[in-house]
């Protein structure tokens, strides 16, 4: 991702979640890299954004931060292939845990994580506005 991709990113942002991120959130992951690995999905016969992962690297643990896919192009295998992309990159860098929190209404990137391999940890509490709810933490070995 670089900053001329992030009125795309918000668009799919913005029909992906009910307490979306703003401009300068996405604009402060750019700049953190190589903590943050901000990454966007193109679908290259158009050269269009088509979804995004942000994920951070901290020692041996990675957490990924946001996934995203545009609603037009859902349940075509993109997020699957993508994750299974990056797991196996992280694992040939000898990263050894992978974590990221769901909220437990959002079932399909539920069903994604677990088809991977994730399992749940626990609930944080309240972690979630808008509306408020508790989040589901899940991870993987690598
Ligand atoms: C979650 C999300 C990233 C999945 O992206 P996607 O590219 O559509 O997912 P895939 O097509 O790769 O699906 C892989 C698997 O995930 C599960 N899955 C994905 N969407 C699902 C749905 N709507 N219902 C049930 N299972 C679903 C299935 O197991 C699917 O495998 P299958 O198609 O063989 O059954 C996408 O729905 C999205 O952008 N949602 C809004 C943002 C979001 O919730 N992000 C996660 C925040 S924690």
């Amino acid at each position: 991702m670089i900053k001329e991709d992030i009125p795309h990113v918000l668009e799919i942002e913005r029909l992906s979640y009910s307490n979306p991120w703003q401009s300068s959130t996405f604009e402060g992951e750019v700049d953190n890299f190589p903590i943050s690995n901000p990454y966007v999905i193109v679908f290259k016969p158009e050269k269009r954004v088509i979804g995004y992962i942000i994920y951070w690297r901290v020692r041996e643990e990675v957490q990924i931060s946001n996934i995203a896919i545009h609603p037009d192009y859902r349940r075509l295998g993109i997020a699957e292939a993508v994750m299974k992309k990056i797991l196996k990159h992280l694992q040939a860098e000898d990263m050894k845990f992978v974590i990221l929190e769901v909220r437990p209404s959002n079932l399909s990137a539920q069903e994604l994580y677990r088809k991977l391999g994730f399992i749940p940890l626990g609930l944080q509490k309240k972690y979630y506005k808008n509306p408020e709810e508790d989040a589901l933490l899940m991870g993987k070995t690598l």
